[in-house]
């Protein structure tokens, strides 16, 4: 039988990459995912209490900050807070959260260490796993999604982060 050579280092190449897939596509959309943080102003290693993006009046950044939350949340959060931040049931709507400063500790408290009862862990910590930087950049696209805005999802524009519209966004943010 005659087999050409390009079609046998074809066959070989493939099955080495096939035997690679597994190693890399294994558990990827239940650990939490990396979140790249470029273009946000950096807070240094202290905690701090209140959510520097929104309360910062340069539009770039708190547009910068609500695309990367938009990002962070959907990939992070979601499977138990809701895509576009509608709750399903399973974990508590986050539109809700107080949107004040009060909201902003409480907020950090939980994202940082998560929520443990009776030896199960509910909701894990994201502290070491995720920089501070990306949880405040979360809850700042927490904080415009609108508690009436049930219907976004269906439409497409709630938990697409592209199609965001950040001119409507900035103006209810501030
Ligand atoms: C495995 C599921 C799960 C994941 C993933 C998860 N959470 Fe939670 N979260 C929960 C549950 C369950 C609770 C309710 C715990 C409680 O009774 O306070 C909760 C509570 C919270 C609260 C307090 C809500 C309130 O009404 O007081 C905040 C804030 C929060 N989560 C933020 C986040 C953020 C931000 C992310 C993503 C970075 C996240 N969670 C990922 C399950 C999850």
């Amino acid at each position: 039988m005659k087999i050409p050579k390009v079609f046998l280092a074809a066959t070989i190449i493939t099955l080495g990459l096939i035997s690679l897939a597994p190693v890399s596509f294994s558990h990827g959309d239940v650990q939490p995912q990396a979140v790249d943080i470029t273009g946000l102003k950096e807070l240094g290693k202290e905690w701090l209490e209140e959510n520097p993006y929104t309360k910062e009046k340069t539009p770039d950044q708190i547009k910068r900050a609500i695309e990367i939350g938009c990002t962070a949340y959907n990939q992070n959060c979601a499977r138990c807070h809701g895509l576009g931040v509608i709750s399903g049931g399973t974990a508590p709507d986050l539109r809700y959260l107080e949107k004040d400063s009060e909201g902003d500790a409480w907020y950090i408290s939980r994202i940082r260490k998560g929520y443990h009862q009776n030896g199960l862990t509910k909701m894990p910590g994201f502290e070491g796993i995720m920089a501070q930087e990306a949880m405040w950049s979360i809850r700042a696209y927490i904080n415009i999604r609108p508690e009436d805005d049930d219907e976004a999802v269906v439409k497409g524009t709630g938990n697409n982060c592209q199609t965001l519209d950040y001119d409507k966004v900035l103006k209810v943010s501030n």
